[in-house]
């Protein structure tokens, strides 16, 4: 890493809070070159000296730039397609086997929350209103969380679903829709950052994480996924986004079960 991009990171990670040595410094890179071409600033040392001139709202705009939280209900289709037609019936099997209806989830790194509002919509489709479940929804971006809670969203973002299950889980509201409370009372919002922090919860049934560990260089990948780990019960589930790939360290401890959506069981 040259100079003037290590005093770079290590300045915002200072001023934010947020360690962004967890990155990769080739994604790093491209995402604050974009915002250096947003502020017309062509070397990191100018854009470190702005950054110090321009302050708090500068390094806001960045760390948004950084932490992009693109995402939609149920994004990609056929990952919760197999999550209902497969993965759910298995899970509510064993759990009739030990005569337990209770069901844990968490959707980590779940930007503005369409994510773990998916798994809940999903949880009623494939097992019916009988269930106690949780689903834990964590980000390290508290704007994103803010608008998670609120479940408020336009028609593009829900462009997945059918009239049917528009009808069913969400109040049409002025432009958007707003998820209904009997949903959103499954949820439990927290600012969670899988860097550092350790897991939101044990015995979980499936963790999603979908679209997140692209950011994150091997050591901080390693972490992550032992923390998944020792999350998950046995046999529990852990699903990941599509253009994403387990490290080969862990084939021992996951075996995957479609390769295609990306959905791994512990062993
Ligand atoms: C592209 S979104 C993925 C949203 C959703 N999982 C999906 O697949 O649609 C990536 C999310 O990861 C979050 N994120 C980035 N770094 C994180 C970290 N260290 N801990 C927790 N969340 C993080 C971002 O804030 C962002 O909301």
């Amino acid at each position: 890493m040259d100079i003037a991009f290590k005093m770079l990171i290590n300045y915002i990670s200072k001023q934010s809070g947020i360690d962004l040595n967890q990155y990769r410094e080739s994604y790093l890179k491209r995402r604050i070159e974009l915002r250096m071409k947003a502020t017309g600033n062509k070397t990191f040392e100018e854009y470190l000296s702005f950054l110090r001139k321009n302050g708090k709202k500068e390094i806001e705009e960045l760390i948004n730039t950084i932490a992009i939280n693109v995402t939609e209900f149920m994004r990609d289709v056929t990952p919760f397609k197999f999550f209902m037609d497969m993965v759910l019936p298995d899970i509510a099997n064993r759990k009739l086997k030990v005569k337990s209806n209770m069901l844990r989830f968490w959707s980590a790194g779940c930007s503005n929350g369409e994510e773990p509002y998916s798994i809940a919509i999903c949880i009623y489709e494939a097992l019916g209103s009988d269930w106690l479940f949780t689903i834990y929804a964590t980000d390290i971006d508290l704007d994103s969380l803010e608008k998670a809670k609120e479940g408020y969203y336009d028609a593009s973002q829900l462009k997945n679903l059918n009239k049917a299950l528009l009808y069913k889980y969400f109040e049409k509201e002025d432009d958007g829709y707003r998820v209904k409370s009997f949903l959103k009372k499954h949820i439990r919002f927290k600012r969670h950052d899988l860097t550092t922090d350790t897991p939101v919860s044990r015995y979980l049934d499936g963790i999603f994480c979908r679209n997140v560990i692209i950011y994150f260089n091997d050591s901080q990948k390693s972490k992550i996924f032992n923390d998944f780990y020792n999350a998950l019960v046995s046999r529990g589930y852990l699903i990941i986004g599509k253009s994403e790939t387990l490290p080969s360290e862990f084939n021992n401890k996951f075996k995957c079960i479609n390769l295609k959506d990306k959905v791994y069981q512990k062993i």
